[in-house]
């Protein structure tokens, strides 16, 4: 048998012959006994009493004992007494006499499995109690194996059982410690990764810085150029102009020819320190320095229309809407330069960019309130951008005209207003001529006193 439970333990019944032994003090009766039992293929071991029969057993090993109930020396009650005590695993059929009946009684008391009677007429019923006998011998000898088997595979799986159990508590404790050196490695890991963070963020400060820096120098070195320019020549000029006053060689129309030139030359030095000067006004803006505006409390919707209203020499054929709920009150508490540099640089661009092959424009702005929230949604229907210029808008120094006008700070300057300086947010979209649109949400500035 091989099964889960068993194993490869043989579990084969016995082949080897059953042995019987026949205790009976009659000659006669006992050796036609043996007769029959060896006819039936048992091997057979006698004796004429049940001392002799029990001094048998021990030598013998017989499977099952057949035995008078009436003999001399030890009658067949006694031996049954003391061979079930000795042997119980041996069944014990009694032979009795007829009318012994008390006595059969006393035996199946003590325990013998059958009995049967003298003289025996029919042959069969010593067959059929013999053979039952041998096969309760033979379930009790299996069943008993099988016990021995369980019990020995239960004490393997248990020591296998204990033998994984001790495995596994060593495999935890292997792996917490484990997990914990490798959750040090991971803390390790992030605490490297945020100092390398930041000093990518700080780099990239410093990048842009840089790039700001050589942009501004860039800017700067133009109208500082061209002034320089004109005013070398303009103080070559007064040196000629001097020298022939001094010979007296200075006639009306030099003079007049002087005058005019040093009129232009200053008026084009004074325009292009102008512009490095406006330059530096808008670097200035670009790190944001507030501290010489004041915050105050202030009106947003009278505040955009002075600034648009200031914006009007610029805006020729330009129409501008300012829409907002009549019964909501836009008091807000703040510095009111950072809306007049939002305002003046949106409206300027769509002057300048979306407007500039058009005739007129139109822009409309809207004031919304959403919970916390200023909300200022604005439009103009000028010329739009291409999603690469978007994409770029709040880059320092990205401007399309480079070169006529544009620094490209505009966007910077707002897009740091909005998020640094206000904590909200500004989402520009626009496509190629459908105009431009830009939604500014700022939080928690409306004045709710
Ligand atoms: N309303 C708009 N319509 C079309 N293009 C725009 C609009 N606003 C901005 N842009 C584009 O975004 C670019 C960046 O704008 P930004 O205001 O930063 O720079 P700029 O206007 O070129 O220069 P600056 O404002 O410094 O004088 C512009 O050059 C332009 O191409
Ligand atoms: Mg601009």
């Amino acid at each position: 048998m091989h099964n889960r439970f068993f194993g490869e333990m043989s579990l084969k019944p016995e082949v080897a012959t059953p042995t019987i032994l026949v205790i009976d003090d009659e000659d006669i009766v006992r050796s036609s006994f043996c007769d029959s039992l060896e006819d039936y293929g048992y091997k057979v071991v006698s004796s004429d009493n049940g001392k002799s029969g029990l001094d048998l057993i021990s030598s013998t090993q017989p499977d099952l004992i057949l035995t008078d109930l009436r003999m001399p020396v030890m009658g067949g009650i006694e031996f049954l007494n003391r061979c079930t005590a000795l042997y119980p695993q041996i069944p014990v059929i009694v032979i009795s006499g007829a009318g012994l009946m008390g006595d059969v009684v006393d035996a199946l008391h003590l325990g013998a499995f059958d009995y049967l009677t003298k003289p025996i007429t029919d042959v069969n019923l010593l067959q059929v109690s013999v053979t039952r006998a041998l096969e309760q011998v033979r379930l009790k000898r299996e069943n008993k194996n099988y016990q021995l088997h369980l019990e020995q595979l239960v004490e393997q799986r248990t020591a296998l059982l204990q033998k994984s159990n001790q495995e596994l508590e060593l495999h935890k404790d292997n792996l917490e410690i484990l997990v914990n050196d490798r959750t040090k490695e991971l803390h390790a890991t992030i605490e490297n990764l945020k100092q390398a963070q930041d000093q990518l963020v700080e780099s990239a400060k410093m990048a842009s810085l840089g790039r700001l820096v050589a942009g501004v120098s860039h800017e700067l070195n133009t109208p500082l150029g061209i002034g320089l320019t004109f005013l070398s020549s303009l103080s070559d000029k007064i040196l000629s102009f001097e020298r022939a006053f001094h010979a007296g060689e200075l006639r009306k129309v030099d003079f007049e020819n002087f005058l005019s030139s040093a009129k232009k030359s200053s008026d084009m030095v004074i325009t292009h320190l102008n512009q490095a000067s406006d330059l530096v006004q808008n670097f200035k803006m670009v790190s944001v320095d507030i501290s010489s505006d004041m915050e105050r409390k202030f009106d947003l919707v009278e505040y955009i229309n002075n600034v648009v209203e200031s914006l009007k020499p610029e805006l020729n054929n330009v129409t501008f809407e300012l829409k907002h709920d009549a019964a909501q009150n836009y008091t807000i508490y703040t510095y009111p330069g950072f809306f007049s540099q939002i305002i003046s640089n949106l409206v300027l661009n769509s002057k300048i960019h979306g407007f500039s092959d058009h005739k007129k424009g139109n822009i409309k702005m809207e004031l919304r309130v959403s919970g916390e929230n200023l909300i200022i949604d604005y439009q103009d229907d000028g010329i739009g951008m291409s999603q690469e210029v978007q994409q770029q808008i709040y880059e320092p120094f990205f401007s399309t005209t480079r070169g006529t006008g544009g620094s490209g700070l505009g966007m910077n300057i707002l897009y740091n207003l909005v998020v640094r300086n206000l904590k909200g947010s500004v989402r520009c979209s626009s496509e190629i001529n459908q105009g431009a649109k830009f939604i500014i949400e700022l939080p928690g500035l409306l004045d709710r006193s």
